[in-house]
């Protein structure tokens, strides 16, 4: 299992966004987390297409994925795909069509991703699990960072495991909220490998540094696991 570190710019300074998205990728986050959210499905707003280009320029290698909390996604798959998304998530409680909306991501070239809200039990995406990159398991309920890791979360990440292996698939699990030094060794055993931070990342300190320590701490317990 490969652990990757996925900074959420959350919890960012947006007046110095792409410096601090460049130290959180120094720091040896592998892919950036844009909360993408339109005050109807979650109660925030956060940014569209026009800063995903910006940061686009800005960063032209790095994995950006579009964690989109939004109604009507398929209105906005295309322009975050032509803004330079690598991965786009939708939500399954989103989407009335979920399937045609993960064929929509797919044809514009980015990888599909699914994800389901802390109240949301895992089965319901049974039909959905062979087309996707990977399942993102919300740990809080979105809309705000610096919010508390629901533990209930852990069973479903073990449980999108184990239906990961019965059926011989090969999608990726990420989870998302709380995730920081004094819960991600459980994260981690549970089998998440995408580890999503945003205050532990962006919150206080020095970005840099809390990235490597993130990181290391989530290495260190997957390797206990080995
Ligand atoms: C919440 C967002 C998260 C958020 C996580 O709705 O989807 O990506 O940044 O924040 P932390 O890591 O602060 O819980
Ligand atoms: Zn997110």
């Amino acid at each position: 299992m490969t652990i990757e570190l996925v900074p959420s710019i959350l919890s960012a300074n947006f007046a110095r966004l792409a410096d601090e998205a460049k130290a959180a990728l120094d720091g040896g986050g592998t892919v950036l987390h844009l909360d993408v959210m339109d005050g109807h499905f979650v109660p925030n707003i956060t940014i569209g297409p026009p800063v995903v280009a910006w940061l686009r320029k800005a960063l032209p290698n790095a994995v950006f994925d579009c964690h989109l909390m939004i109604e009507n996604p398929d209105n906005y798959i295309p322009s975050f795909a032509e803004a330079g998304a690598n991965w786009i998530s939708v939500h399954q409680e989103a989407c009335v069509h979920l399937h045609r909306s993960l064929q929509l991501i797919e044809s514009h070239g980015c990888k599909p991703a699914v994800v389901i809200n802390p109240g949301t039990p895992v089965h319901m995406l049974d039909e959905v699990l062979d087309m996707v990159h990977h399942v993102l398991v919300m740990s809080v309920n979105p809309g705000f960072g610096a919010q508390k890791f629901i533990p209930g979360s852990l069973n479903k990440i073990k449980t999108l495991a184990e239906v990961r292996e019965s059926l011989g698939l090969s999608f990726r699990i990420e989870v998302d909220g709380g995730v920081a030094l004094d819960t991600v060794g459980d994260i981690v055993h549970a089998g998440a490998e995408l580890l999503v931070a945003g205050n532990a990342v962006f919150g206080h300190g020095d970005i840099r540094e809390n990235t490597k320590k993130l990181l290391a701490a989530a290495r260190a317990a997957s390797a206990r696991h080995a």
